[in-house]
């Protein structure tokens, strides 16, 4: 069995796109501005702003993180995005999910300019990565094609099976593997809350993506010899022998799977810092794009 790392291939990525900054800069461009919008003080989700921001930093990129009250009405963060829609400055901003309740977040991404959409989530850059046109691919299922590519992991003629059908990551991972493109060609079965059988559709997978934010889903009898383990689930779960109190569990139940599988990516450092990585990279996609 071989990890996919995660965390070592968003390191390489975060280097080539350090050094694209430099020469950006070096030759009187327009530093690459990602703005990022946090309603509220959700715990994950201050963790991941917080984390994006960092990230901007250690790549030259400028930075904006606007703190809103949880209070927030519809209204008001909507005037937030139309300023943020036509500030020059900013080439790209998002809204960290999830939202309060009482906004609706189709609403909010519908309201955000597809230009500067870096996580791809709008209509029009789904559409476009359905159609294969060039766009902002959303940042997750941006990262695992990243990890498959990086890793020269055949997918062609290859079952994939997904679970899970978030607008997140199961719908976009779906379409990309099955595009005709590399990575890609795929036949990809796309299991949900009411499939059946799940266990026999993961069994026949020469490529497993779970993606359901249930801990330890997956299990070695689950997995056939020789397949790729892509774990997108990063839940916290309570830990006391951490200082922060909780862990971050994976959809895999990694010790049971690990020895069955040909290649695995594990939580923490394996999907996760690739899905950072792909703001980067989108980031930097709508800098060269907008100047
Ligand atoms: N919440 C969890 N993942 C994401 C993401 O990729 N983008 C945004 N905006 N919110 C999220």
């Amino acid at each position: 069995m071989q990890i996919l790392d995660g965390k070592q291939t968003s390191q390489q990525i975060r280097n080539e796109i350090a050094a694209q900054v430099q020469q950006i800069k070096s030759s009187g461009g327009k530093t690459p501005h990602l703005a990022a919008v946090l309603v509220g003080t959700d715990g994950a989700s201050e963790t991941y702003v917080a984390n994006k921001v960092k990230d901007c930093e250690e790549v030259g990129f400028d930075s904006t993180l606007i703190r809103l009250d949880e209070t927030t009405s519809e209204e008001e963060l909507l005037a937030k995005i139309d300023e943020l829609n036509r500030d020059q400055e900013i080439d790209g901003f998002i809204v960290q999910l999830p939202l309060p309740d009482h906004i609706d977040e189709h609403k909010v991404t519908l309201a955000i300019d597809p230009a500067k959409d870096v996580d791809g989530f709008c209509p029009e850059n789904l559409g476009n990565m359905c159609l294969g046109l060039p766009t902002f691919v959303s940042a997750t299922p941006n990262g695992i094609m990243e990890l498959l590519d990086r890793y020269n992991i055949e997918t062609s003629g290859k079952h994939c099976v997904i679970i899970g059908r978030s607008n997140i990551v199961g719908t976009p991972m779906s379409i990309l593997l099955s595009r005709n493109s590399s990575p890609g060609n795929c036949t990809v079965t796309l299991l949900h809350s009411r499939s059946k059988d799940i266990a026999d559709y993961c069994r026949s997978a020469d490529i497993l993506v779970a993606a359901i934010g249930k801990p330890g889903y997956v299990t070695g009898d689950m997995v056939k010899e020789g397949a790729v383990v892509i774990d997108v689930g990063i839940t916290r779960v309570a830990d006391s022998s951490k200082k922060s109190g909780f862990a971050l569990a994976g959809d895999v139940d990694f010790d049971s799977v690990k020895d069955k599988c040909a290649f695995i990516t594990p939580v923490p450092g394996g999907v996760g810092p690739m899905t950072r990585a792909s703001l980067l990279q989108n980031t930097l996609l709508a800098q060269k794009a907008r100047n």
